[in-house]
């Protein structure tokens, strides 16, 4: 049942994307996101009674589809840690009004689970890559983890259909700026979209400084220089990356300038916690419980108002107000892991 009229929240932004994190564990410990030294052995992860189960997951998507969400995205931490992933995935892929199903994965064991989630309906992936240099992906995914398991992964799931796979590349000055070009070379031709994100302040413990973020500008530049590149239209309203296609026609690569160029104006996206609350804004410090009264037996009427509730009182716009905000020591922030990005 659709609800007529969707909710919009406070600056007139429909509700059109979930991003659904279905774990806070991770087999990779990039070092701006789960820093092992922080994450070590003895962290303790939410334990498996705290997090939403795969129906509860569902039963939430159902609301937001009725109030608009047309997008679902799962993510982590790394969702494909979490048990039999691919029956969240059949799931979901059940619920009519969703045009697009993706997941975003550090790709780890993309190649032995590609074809369960292509044919429980999942219809492409988004792989993160932030180098395919050895050393300085293995310093950056804090495993020592060469890039070889990602790049069997996208082949795998490549080889299944989940395409057009894009590659996300969150990169840092002085750390992997100087595998940018290596990135895009070796995915030109190929059909698969790089993509490169300005590093962000997500989160309380990167120790992010802004002399670190790259301007995608400056990468643009780089590129163009060898490799010429010219600018494309977006393929919708609130498209997060800017895309660019190469002038000798060997595909597109795009740039996610959350940074220096916000896009909170047209941010249309909530996220969903794995213990079931939902945050309107990567950057919010507090969510708002669903747990609870998910598991009271709320009926759907008032799930789905309490969701569009949530969603009308929503004022968020944090990268547009970044420097303002950290300037003023703004409060404690949800980490990236807790909600996948
Ligand atoms: P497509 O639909 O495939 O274009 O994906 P997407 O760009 O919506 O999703 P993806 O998960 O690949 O997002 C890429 C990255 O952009 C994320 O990992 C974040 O780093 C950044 N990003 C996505 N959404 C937001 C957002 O709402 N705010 C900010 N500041 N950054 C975001
Ligand atoms: N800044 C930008 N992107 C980030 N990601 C994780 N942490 C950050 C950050 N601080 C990216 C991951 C992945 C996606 C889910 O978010 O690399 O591609
Ligand atoms: Fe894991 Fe992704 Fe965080 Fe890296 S960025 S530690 S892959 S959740
Ligand atoms: Fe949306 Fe918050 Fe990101 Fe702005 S900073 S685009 S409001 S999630």
């Amino acid at each position: 049942m659709v609800i007529d009229p969707p909710p919009v929240d406070k600056l007139n932004r429909p509700l059109h994307d979930l991003r659904i994190s279905v774990t806070d564990r991770c087999n990779f410990r990039c070092t701006y996101c789960m820093p092992a030294e922080v994450y070590g052995e003895r962290y303790r992860f939410l334990p498996r009674t705290a997090l939403l189960s795969y129906e509860e997951i569902a039963r939430v998507t159902h609301a937001f589809v009725d109030l608009g969400v047309r997008k679902v995205r799962i993510t982590g931490g790394e969702p494909l840690v979490r048990q039999d992933l691919h029956n969240l995935v059949a799931l979901l892929s059940r619920i009519d009004g969703i045009d697009d199903l993706t997941l975003t994965t550090n790709g780890f064991l993309l190649a032995e689970q590609a074809e369960a989630l292509r044919d429980a309906g999942l219809r492409r992936v988004t792989v993160s890559l932030d180098s395919l240099d050895p050393e300085t992906f293995g310093r950056m995914n804090g495993r020592g983890h060469g890039p070889e398991r990602v790049l069997e992964g996208i082949a795998a799931a490549e080889h299944v259909g989940l395409s057009p796979i894009k590659i996300n590349s969150v990169v840092q000055r002085g750390v992997n700026d100087d595998g940018v070009l290596a990135l895009a070379e070796h995915f030109r031709g190929t059909g698969h979209i790089p993509r490169f994100i300005e590093y962000m302040d997500v989160g309380n413990i990167n120790g992010w400084r802004a002399e670190d973020v790259v301007p995608s500008r400056e990468l643009v530049e780089r590129i163009d220089a060898v490799y010429p590149i010219e600018p494309l239209a977006p393929n919708y309203r609130g498209e997060v990356a800017e895309r660019w296609r190469y002038k000798d026609g060997a595909g597109e690569v795009g740039f996610i300038s959350s940074v220096l160029q916000p896009f909170c104006g047209d941010c249309t996206r909530m996220r969903l916690s794995p213990e079931g609350q939902l945050f309107t804004c990567l950057f919010a410090s507090k969510g708002r419980d669903l747990r609870a009264p998910l598991r009271a037996g709320i009926p759907d009427d008032e799930l789905r108002s309490l969701i569009a509730g949530i969603w009308r009182g929503r004022a968020d716009r944090y990268s547009e107000l970044r420097a303002e905000l950290r300037a003023r020591g703004a409060g404690r922030k949800i980490e990236m892991y807790q909600i996948g990005g």
